[in-house]
């Protein structure tokens, strides 16, 4: 399960027929904040080529699997590594890793119950110890294989996807990591497992992937249709799901205050702020190779709709379909459950 703030899985339909009304049934669709990596996928299997980016390592990773694989790499780096044959390899390196002696290492002492954190707060509870240790077992494995040059960059991604997408199964969290919850709850006793992903087959070459600001990538980008899905709201992505980056980074940062976040200054979001998030928009829109542009909004997003309006028609005609959807909910029940969702598409 990945919840994810903003993630388009209900509403990809709408976008799936809004871009075939804008650029028919071909062409090069840029995906330039795509977080899990679900509308990238989604476009890849109506067959057209994506370029496809965002700020987070945690997306690289999902983006190189979801749009460039269509199965299981073959690990012969690992082959003399794990001796173990269940016919597959990516099974195999599961299954080796599930096995793993767990360790007491940075998980462990960072963000389980019987650690000790560097900063000498109280011990914080993201997994259980178990999963911790067994999460810093499989962890530092990956950076001992990609460090001795046994695995490729793409098989990197795979496991590190993988590895994700187990870590959020046991998370002990309400919605987004920012915080863990006080005591465990169900899943999050559970013991983590590694599972393999299912791939797909058709269409995955001539995909582009990047990591970093769009405003910064957008010159490099050449597409017939750009699709942008910001953040509406303050709460900054680099902060809430610090866990994922760190695992995706593979690193060993300092766990600051209470709840253990890594310094992510180098990825706080200018769409995030109302001072500058216009301007991140126009820069995008300006430098980039494309002339026709879709963007997703929220109706209780930082900026109205009238604000977006008169921003995105500097550039051409804007269009605006509403669609009626049910909020992102984490423990904040006091906003009601039902919201507008803008399509806003913008044609040079
Ligand atoms: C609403 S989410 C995208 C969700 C995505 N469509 C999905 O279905 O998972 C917004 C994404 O924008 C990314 N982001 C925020 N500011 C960015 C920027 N300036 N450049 C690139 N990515 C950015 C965040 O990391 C986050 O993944």
């Amino acid at each position: 399960m990945y919840r994810y703030i903003g993630n388009k899985a209900k509403l990809t339909p709408y976008i799936l027929d809004k871009v075939h009304q804008m650029i028919g049934d071909a062409g090069t669709v840029a995906d330039i904040m795509a977080g899990t990596g679900t509308v990238s996928l989604e476009l890849r299997k109506k067959g057209y080529k994506v370029v496809a980016s965002d700020v987070m390592t945690y997306s690289y990773h999902h983006l190189n699997v979801n749009l460039c694989m269509k199965e299981a790499p073959e690990f012969i780096g690992l082959k003399d590594v794990i001796t173990d044959d269940l016919g597959c390899m990516y099974l195999t390196v599961l299954k080796y890793l599930n096995q793993l002696e767990p360790k007491k290492s940075f998980f462990y002492q960072e963000f389980s119950p019987d650690g000790t954190p560097r900063n000498g707060t109280p011990p914080r509870k993201y997994f259980t110890s178990d999963n911790a240790m067994r999460i810093d077992a499989m962890r530092e494995k990956i950076n001992e294989w990609i460090d001795a040059g046994n695995i490729s960059k793409s098989e990197e991604s795979l496991l590190k996807h993988t590895l994700i997408m187990a870590v959020n199964e046991v998370a002990n969290i309400s919605g987004t990591y920012g915080y863990f919850l006080s005591s465990f709850k169900k899943n999050s006793l559970e013991k983590i497992e590694l599972k393999p992903i299912d791939f797909y087959e058709s269409n995955s070459e001539g995909h582009v992937v990047k990591l970093g600001f769009a405003e910064n990538l957008a010159a490099t980008i050449k597409a017939d249709l750009c699709y942008i899905d910001p953040p509406y709201m303050k709460r900054q992505y680099a902060a809430n799901y610090h866990i994922l980056e760190t695992i995706a980074r593979g690193d060993f940062p300092d766990a600051v205050g209470k709840s253990g976040l890594r310094d992510w200054w180098d990825q706080h979001s200018k769409l995030c702020t109302k001072t500058r998030g216009l301007q991140s928009f126009e820069k995008i829109i300006s430098d980039m190779q494309c002339s026709k542009f879709l963007i997703s909004y929220s109706e209780d997003g930082l900026f109205t709709l009238e604000q977006l309006q008169e921003c995105f028609g500097k550039f051409g005609k804007v269009s605006v379909q509403e669609i009626d959807y049910n909020r992102f909910k984490s423990n904040d029940s006091k906003l009601p459950q039902k919201l507008k969702e803008y399509l806003i598409s913008v044609e040079r």
